[in-house]
């Protein structure tokens, strides 16, 4: 799989030519690619969408009408989904802990999977959701990814069942064992480590009288950025659905991508609003900075490529500032980045820019997040993705 979904010169001049930079352009045809993709490579397992990675209303439409499931954070997330009509029965709650008013909420939709680590949560999740099911998320160490998740969530695994035990005495149901590698793992290792250990958990659990069903391998599938041009995402999940079967043959498998179903699927496109001298360096001024799109950069561990205009592309490149467009000096979104000299209008598109940077925007300074318009709805396209 290495298809990615890129505007071509014309098709980003076209639509900068009628709607208002910066804008994000999504490609409904990719996430349904991606989305298929994951079902062959992974056939057993049933996917729950990270929404956090991009809730954008049409990509979850998109995903609910293709069978996903859904993993939701917080109550913001189960109401959006509600309101487009996607039932509880078809979301997990998988954040750790857990608002009272979320589970509350989650109860009365019909949610009844959720996933802890920590004793508290199991009295919570008892008074307000008898009966729930619930997964113990154990943490899982992993020097291939981007962005630990490991630090703050998941419980040791040797506590693992003792937590799934004061569940049961506390009247929810032990359904099984969730972890998440981290974010961007660029191996299939870590997921293999913790099948092992999962396996061995299962077998414990077995053992004292708890019969697990459901295993949660939680996100992970990495996307190309500037600094991992090619992520082989083939072999991972050759390598995972093979392990998969090898040790779970019997138990439901589920997963929580998140960044792999629509970080490929989005181009943003953003223009030079300024352009100035400083320390004998070019600067360029764009109309979207750290505080929106960009935001990756702080929050997500993410290096961004740009695409500089095609007209450009012979001239000689020196390096070059790029910030962003509020008054504030931690704006910055590359710095000595090799470009050619750019004038105000001058449009750059950014790809792969689909998870983790729409959902975290802020209107800091007033100026909003980018909005998102759909590639095929403003674009006639043949039935292929184009290809940049
Ligand atoms: C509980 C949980 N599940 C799934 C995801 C999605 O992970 P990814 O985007 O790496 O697929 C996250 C990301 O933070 C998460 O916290």
């Amino acid at each position: 799989m290495n298809r990615n979904f890129h505007l071509t010169e014309d098709e980003k001049n076209f639509l900068a030519d009628r709607f208002e930079t910066p804008f994000m352009v999504i490609s409904l045809n990719k996430v349904q690619e991606n989305y298929l993709y994951l079902k062959k490579q992974l056939p057993r397992v049933k996917v729950f969408y990270a929404m956090k990675a991009n809730s954008t209303p049409e990509v979850l439409l998109q995903l609910a009408n293709l069978g996903s499931n859904f993993d939701v954070a917080s109550p913001g997330e189960m109401r959006a989904l509600n309101a487009l009509g996607i039932s509880g029965s078809r979301m997990v709650y998988a954040n750790p802990v857990k608002t009272l008013s979320g589970i509350k909420l989650a109860h009365d939709l019909g949610v009844d999977k959720f996933t802890f680590d920590d004793e508290s949560e199991i009295h919570k999740l008892a008074s307000y959701a008898p009966g729930a099911k619930v997964l113990v998320r154990v943490r899982v160490e992993n020097k291939d990814a981007v962005v630990n998740l490991n630090e703050k969530f998941g419980a040791a695994p040797m506590q693992a069942l003792q937590l799934l035990q004061l569940a049961k005495d506390n009247g929810l149901i032990p359904a099984g064992i969730c972890f998440h590698v981290g974010s961007q793992s660029l191996s299939a290792d870590a997921y293999i480590t913790a099948l092992e250990m999962c396996r061995e958990l299962f077998d414990k659990a077995e053992i004292q009288g708890m019969h697990l069903t459901a295993l949660d391998i939680g996100g992970g599938l990495p996307v190309p950025n500037e600094k991992v041009e090619a992520v082989d995402v083939d072999s991972m999940t050759d390598i995972l659905r093979e392990k998969l079967d090898e040790l779970f043959p019997d138990t439901e498998i589920w997963s929580e991508p998140g960044r792999f179903m629509c970080g490929t699927a989005v181009n943003l496109v953003t223009s030079v609003i300024g352009t100035k001298m400083r320390n004998g360096q070019p600067w360029y001024v764009l109309d979207d900075g750290l505080y929106g799109s960009f935001n990756g950069l702080m929050f997500d561990h993410w290096n961004f490529k740009m695409k500089m205009p095609a007209d450009k592309a012979q001239e000689k490149v020196v390096p070059s500032t790029f910030v962003g467009p509020s008054c504030d000096s931690i704006d910055v979104v590359a710095r000595d980045l090799p470009a050619p000299k750019l004038e105000i209008g001058d449009r750059i598109m950014v790809p792969n820019i689909g998870a983790y940077s729409t959902s975290a925007a802020t209107s800091f300074n007033g100026f909003p997040p980018a909005d998102t318009i759909v590639y095929e709805d403003n674009i006639a396209v043949s039935s292929d993705i184009a290809v940049g």
